[in-house]
C-alpha cells in the first residue's frame, strides 16, 4: 500500500507541518466559529436525503452539522483530528472518533463521505481522496465543501506580510490548501471519481466578533511561528492592513470566503 509520503511535495509538506500547529479548542470554536456549521446548509442539501445512508463525516468539528444529519436518519461515523472537537461531538451522542483523514482505515463501508469546511486543512489532498475512495462502497458519493481558490485571500496575504516583516517565513506558516475548481476536479478524477458538480462560490461572510478572535481561532498556525510577545502586534498589523477592504461601516468584519462545493461518485 502507498503511504502518505508517496504523495508529498515540499509545499504540501510545509502545509501539513503548519496545519499541525493549529490548536483546536472546541469551546473557543463554538464561540467564534459557529457560523461554519450554520452555513453548511447548502452542502448538506447536496447530500440529502440521508435517511438510511451509512455516512462518514470527515472533519466533523464539534459535530453540530453531523447531529442534524443523524437526526434525519443517517447512520453516521464522524471523524476529526482534534481530540477536543471529537469530545464535543461525542457529547452530542455521536459516534465520533479521532482520526487522521490522510490515513483512513475504512474499506468499502460507506454510502457517502461528507465533509464541510475541513478539507483545506489536510495535505496532501491526494491521500485524503485515496482513503475516501477506499472507504466508499461501489458507486458511493463524496460530497463536500471547503475553501477554494481565493478563499480568505485578503487576511491570508496580510498574515504572511506581517510575519515576513518580523523576519519569519510567512508563506511557510500557511496551512491552507485552497484549490481551483479545475485543479480539484482533476484530483478527484485521478482518484477514480466521476464529478457530478463542482463550483467556486464567493461568499463574503460576516464574522461574529473581532477579526483578532477569528485569527486566534482559525489562523493559529500563522501566529504559532511568532513569539508570544509578537502575536498581538501581528494581529494589529493584519487588522490595519485589511480594514479598508473588510471592515463594515458598523465596525464588524466581513471576511472574503470563497467556497469550493462538489459532488462526486465512485466511477
Ligand atoms: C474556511 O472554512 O474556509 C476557513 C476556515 C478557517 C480558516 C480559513 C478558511
Amino acid at each position: 500500500m502507498r503511504s502518505v509520503k508517496d504523495h508529498v511535495s515540499p509545499i504540501e509538506s510545509a502545509r501539513a507541518k503548519a496545519s499541525a500547529r493549529q490548536d483546536w479548542d472546541a469551546e473557543c470554536y463554538a464561540r467564534n466559529a459557529r457560523f461554519v456549521s450554520d452555513l453548511g446548509g447548502p452542502v448538506a442539501e447536496l447530500l440529502r436525503p440521508v435517511s438510511g445512508l451509512r455516512v462518514l463525516d470527515l472533519g466533523c468539528g464539534d459535530g453540530a452539522l453531523t447531529e442534524q444529519l443523524a437526526a434525519e436518519g443517517a447512520d453516521i461515523v464522524a471523524i476529526d483530528a482534534s481530540a477536543s472537537q471529537v469530545s464535543a461531538a461525542r457529547a452530542r451522542g455521536l459516534d465520533a472518533r479521532i482520526r487522521d483523514a490522510r490515513r483512513l482505515d475504512f474499506e468499502n463501508e460507506f454510502d457517502a463521505v461528507f465533509s464541510n469546511a475541513a478539507l483545506h486543512w489536510i495535505s496532501p489532498p491526494e491521500a485524503v481522496i485515496e482513503g475516501v475512495a477506499r472507504a466508499l462502497k461501489p458507486g458511493g458519493r463524496f460530497v463536500g465543501e471547503f475553501g477554494g481558490e481565493g478563499n480568505v485571500e485578503t487576511v491570508r496575504r496580510a498574515l504572511i506580510s506581517a510575519l515576513n516583516a518580523r523576519g519569519y517565513d510567512g508563506a511557510a506558516a500557511d496551512p491552507w490548501f485552497f484549490p481551483s475548481d479545475e485543479g480539484y476536479r482533476d484530483m478527484l478524477q485521478a482518484g477514480g471519481f466521476l464529478v457530478d458538480s463542482i463550483e467556486l462560490i464567493p461568499r463574503p461572510t460576516s464574522i461574529p466578533g473581532d477579526l483578532g478572535d477569528w485569527i486566534r481561532t482559525l489562523a493559529g498556525s500563522f501566529l504559532a511561528v511568532a513569539s508570544e510577545a509578537q502575536r498581538d502586534a501581528v494581529i494589529s498589523d493584519v487588522r490595519s492592513a485589511v480594514r479598508d477592504s473588510l471592515q463594515r461601516p458598523d465596525g464588524g468584519w466581513s471576511v472574503d470566503y470563497v467556497r469550493l462545493r462538489f459532488a462526486a461518485r465512485l466511477a
